[in-house]
């Protein structure tokens, strides 16, 4: 357990918000020079890390705090140029904490590999012949990675999936080998594809086809993780209106992001606000999680709210989503971004389970967030005093006077720079 929970974080100057974190044993750091360093990323590190590097292109990276997960305090570190992600979610864990926190469950591990055949001859026989053949697949699918076997991780079974032909969209019928690879640690997309590729040849010999290609999927539909939170009515009361108006307009708006996929989209990318923030500052793969779980919100057929909110007997509201969550604690730039080393250590060194168990928490904090505020003040209400921070530092205000420029600017009735500027001469 940390020792205090960072009082009053977001009144502090970047330097006093570090020394709070040295203060209550967040942090190893020795000091505010040293935190800032840590950060940075060597031009002999990003060289390597892509191709044709000019540069660093750098994001804001800030703290959401009040996170209390599966019973452990976190603070959730959130790289993001949007202003209100990181307030909002803070908000909705500190509400969430009150309630008892998130409960998560984290399914297996499992990534899919995909091969897939075309100009089948017999489709039963060469599903037949490639059935049998699953323990011969696995074994060569393992010795071209056996490195992953020997931490106790590989390709444990095959799916066998057949696709009709499509003459609407013009598509032939394929036969789709899935092969489930448990990468353990790693997000395993280099691994499964060296398995995808290795098996091909195999595949396309045994059932005399033309193999299309091998390579992971990112649907990763064997590595889900969700969230679950239940709180109490009396807890979401809002001026003037009743905790029990507001969990049912909670809930309404929910079903309204379930029916029409223009809300959904909307409503799925406020969970992502949280979710691409925690995934980028952790080194992992943005695109990966976001295509993944947009596919997930399409599996009915139609593209819907990832997230579900409902009444609970005994008048609660209780909220949950799940979502594909193929992350990694090691691989890729993780072990060698500065950036990334830092914020696992914050994290606490989590294992993959429990990252997936912060990240999916955080995507249904965000959707709380969002949810409650669009249904009782609206959201441009809490985005505005941010507008009017980010109007005063653009105005020239430094220090106090951001805050004083910020407070007397939402006093206007035109919150513009030109109105900034103005009150920062007449404080001055
Ligand atoms: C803004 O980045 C995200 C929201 O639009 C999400 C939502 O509407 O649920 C506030």
């Amino acid at each position: 357990m940390k020792k205090n929970r960072l009082d009053k974080f977001y009144n502090k100057t970047i330097d006093q918000r570090i020394e709070a974190l040295m203060n209550g044993d967040y942090l190893e750091t020795q000091s505010i020079d040293s935190f800032k360093q840590a950060f940075v990323l060597p031009e002999e590190i990003s060289n390597h890390m892509i191709e044709n590097v000019v540069g660093t292109y750098q994001l804001p990276l800030g703290l959401a705090l009040h996170f209390l997960i599966d019973g452990e305090d976190y603070l959730i570190p959130m790289a993001t140029e949007e202003p209100s992600v990181i307030a909002a979610a803070s908000f909705a864990a500190k509400t969430i904490r009150l309630a008892g926190g998130f409960t998560t469950d984290i399914s297996n591990r499992t990534m899919i590999g995909q091969i897939a055949l075309k100009n089948i001859k017999n489709k039963d026989d060469a599903i037949q012949a490639i059935s049998e053949a699953e323990a011969e697949i696995i074994s060569i699918a393992n010795n071209a990675h056996p490195s992953i076997v020997k931490r106790g991780g590989g390709a444990r079974s095959i799916n066998v999936r057949w696709l009709e032909a499509d003459a609407e969209h013009g598509t032939p019928a394929f036969l789709v080998i899935h092969l489930h690879v448990e990468t353990l640690e790693a997000m395993g997309a280099n691994m499964i594809n060296t398995m995808a590729e290795a098996v091909k040849p195999f595949l396309e010999e045994m059932t005399e086809a033309n193999a299309v290609m091998g390579i992971l999927s990112n649907y990763a539909t064997e590595c889900l993780a969700t969230a679950r939170c239940k709180i109490p009515a009396t807890m979401l009361e809002r001026r003037g209106m009743s905790g029990t108006d507001v969990r049912d307009k909670i809930i309404e708006a929910n079903q309204f992001a379930i029916a029409d996929p223009y809300r959904a989209t909307t409503n799925n990318k406020g969970i992502m606000n949280g979710i691409s923030a925690l995934v980028l500052a952790t080194g992992n793969d943005t695109r990966a999680i976001e295509a993944g779980t947009h596919a997930y919100a399409a599996r009915s057929g139609q593209y819907r709210s990832l997230t579900k909110w409902s009444q609970a007997e005994d008048g609660d509201l209780i909220g949950e989503l799940t979502i594909p969550l193929p992350i990694g604690t090691v691989g890729g730039s993780i072990n060698i971004h500065p950036g990334a080393k830092f914020t696992h250590k914050l994290l606490g060194s989590p294992d993959a389970k429990q990252l997936e168990s912060i990240i999916v928490s955080v995507g249904l904090a965000q959707n709380f967030a969002a949810t409650r505020a669009l249904v009782t003040d609206g959201i441009q209400k809490g985005h505005m005093a941010l507008q009017a921070k980010s109007l005063a530092i653009n105005a020239g205000a430094t220090g106090d006077d951001i805050q004083k420029v910020a407070r007397l600017l939402r006093k206007e009735k035109h919150m513009n720079l030109q109105t900034a500027k103005t009150i920062l001469q007449t404080l001055r």
